[in-house]
């Protein structure tokens, strides 16, 4: 178990001694299902969040801290440093990924080294950058050398599904580019930074980052209402995107850097393959369970090849095997969420009472930790299922005839995010593609959606997304173009 009884505020791991979250795992240690406690946090309070803004407000300093000002070559120094203890807990964070939010052995070993990962490349990136900064531009005889300058006090809130790296895509270059920041992890998730907070203490200078935990309506809400923070990081739900943003004094002033919800449509066109489109849907659909912003989460298969489609992505649904997150094999895993299972089966129940049928066998079969993903056909645009994102496993499919139809549904959505198209005719997938860029920030041709390779831009359109992240993107994200101007170079 891990008490954890410490927050990092100004450099110090300060104690806590008041209340606390047990925090519990939906993965049972016993064959018959038992949730297992894995440890408590602090539930910190409003005077606690104030210490960490103002703790990160004195370090920026107006942007004349240590931090801010501090060269290149140092902070690279800061953050090497980091990345090299963090390497050493790579065993308890992999542990605690599997316990806390029920991700397979495979996935949570790559969760914490596409981190690593992104770590180093941001600190290429950034090496780039600087180098960037030392040529000229030359316009009318002025010349310019092109600096990236911070933007002050980060407030930043990670997601559950991926409470380290998407966590980190966030908080690494918010760091790097000079930034200081308040952190609050998510609620599932919160246990595995524990091993991490002695390395955030001694490798960066005091105040740089602060990490609390406990209620966002507590903590997150009254240090943005001070109006002292200058960017809001959220990968999340809108819901608290919008209240935290609507609760800071100027919101119009608020530099935001948000990864909210998406509905990604698959659209698979009569002359698809068949056998890597479900390849495909299959991993689209559901790895992690569908708990991703990226999964695929709603189908749209041609009226031709639908009947086709369906038997055979109904089976292999049935055929995915549902464990522990170590064993080896399992590819549907519990669920973190206590309340997700019900919330799933009130999705199905709302599609059959509306005409849908559950095309597999095993769908919707419910134990206390998971429901079975249930392949719902056919859908209509009434039902809950679709309108609204599931994130979890239940799989909706839609026929359509004319193309128009799901370029319709994109067109109308509030989201757009992916898509992916799957056909083989070039002559048809050319002009789609056309108009497709300009409903949703990537199109996967024949794959699945998803956010790596991390170089690439990751965003969305409309409510799925504010600003862009990615080893190259966020470093822009969370940084000012400024310029050094001169007569002479
Ligand atoms: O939850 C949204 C994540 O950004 C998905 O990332 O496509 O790498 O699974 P992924």
């Amino acid at each position: 178990e891990i008490n954890q009884n410490t927050y990092l505020v100004g450099g110090e791991l300060k104690k806590w001694t008041g209340e606390t979250a047990d925090i519990y795992s939906s993965v049972s240690s016993t064959p018959e299902y038992k949730p297992t406690r894995l440890g408590k946090i602090p539930q910190l309070g409003k005077e606690q969040a104030l210490d960490a803004l103002n703790a990160a407000c004195k370090a920026y300093d107006k942007g004349q801290g240590e931090w801010p000002t501090m060269k290149v070559i140092d902070r690279i120094a800061c953050m090497e440093k980091f990345v090299e203890q963090m390497k050493t807990k790579r065993e308890d964070i992999v542990k605690l990924l599997m316990w806390e939010i029920g991700k397979s052995l495979p996935d949570s070993e790559k969760e914490f080294d596409r981190t690593v990962d992104y770590i180093y490349d941001t600190i290429e990136e950034y090496k780039q950058l600087d180098r960037d900064s030392a040529k000229f531009e030359k316009h009318d005889g002025v010349y310019a050398h092109i600096r990236r300058g911070s933007l002050g006090v980060v407030l930043c809130l990670g997601p559950y599904n991926y409470p380290l790296n998407e966590t980190f895509a966030l908080l690494i270059p918010a760091i790097i580019m000079g930034n200081t920041v308040i952190f609050k992890p998510a609620k599932h998730g919160v246990l595995l930074m524990t091993p991490l907070l002695e390395a955030f203490q001694n490798s960066f200078p005091k105040g740089v980052v602060n990490i609390i935990y406990g209620r966002g309506r507590v903590v997150a809400t009254p240090i943005m209402e001070t109006g002292k923070v200058d960017v809001l990081a959220l990968i999340g739900n809108s819901t608290s995107a919008n209240a935290l943003q609507e609760s800071h004094p100027r919101q119009n002033r608020l530099r935001l850097v948000l990864g909210l919800e998406a509905k990604n449509p698959a659209i698979v066109l009569p002359d698809a393959d068949l056998d890597l489109t479900i390849d495909e849907c299959i991993a689209g659909t559901l790895s992690f369970n569908g708990q991703r912003c990226t999964a695929l989460k709603v189908l749209y298969v041609h009226e031709n090849i639908v009947e086709e489609f369906n038997k055979r992505f109904a089976a292999r649904v049935d055929a995915l095997q549902f464990g522990n997150p170590w064993d080896q094999g399992a590819k549907l895993t519990p669920l973190p969420e206590p309340g997700k299972p019900a919330y799933i089966q009130g999705l199905i129940d709302d599609a059959l009472e509306k005409g849908a049928t559950i095309l597999n066998e095993k769908g919707g079969k419910t134990t206390e930790n998971y429901i079975f993903p249930a392949v719902l056909y056919p859908v209509s645009k009434d039902m809950r299922v679709f309108l609204e994102e599931q994130f979890g496993p239940v799989v909706p499919v839609l026929p359509f005839k004319d193309i128009q139809e799901p370029l319709h549904d994109m067109a109308e959505s509030n989201y757009g995010q992916q898509v992916s198209v799957f056909g083989q005719n070039v002559k048809t997938l050319a002009p789609l593609v056309d108009t497709l860029v300009n409903l949703v920030c990537r199109v996967n041709l024949n794959s699945s959606c998803q956010r790596g390779p991390d170089v690439y831009p990751f965003t969305g359109r409309k409510d799925s997304a504010v600003g862009t992240l990615s080893v190259h993107d966020a470093l822009r994200s969370f940084s000012i173009r400024t310029f050094v101007a001169s007569k002479d170079n």
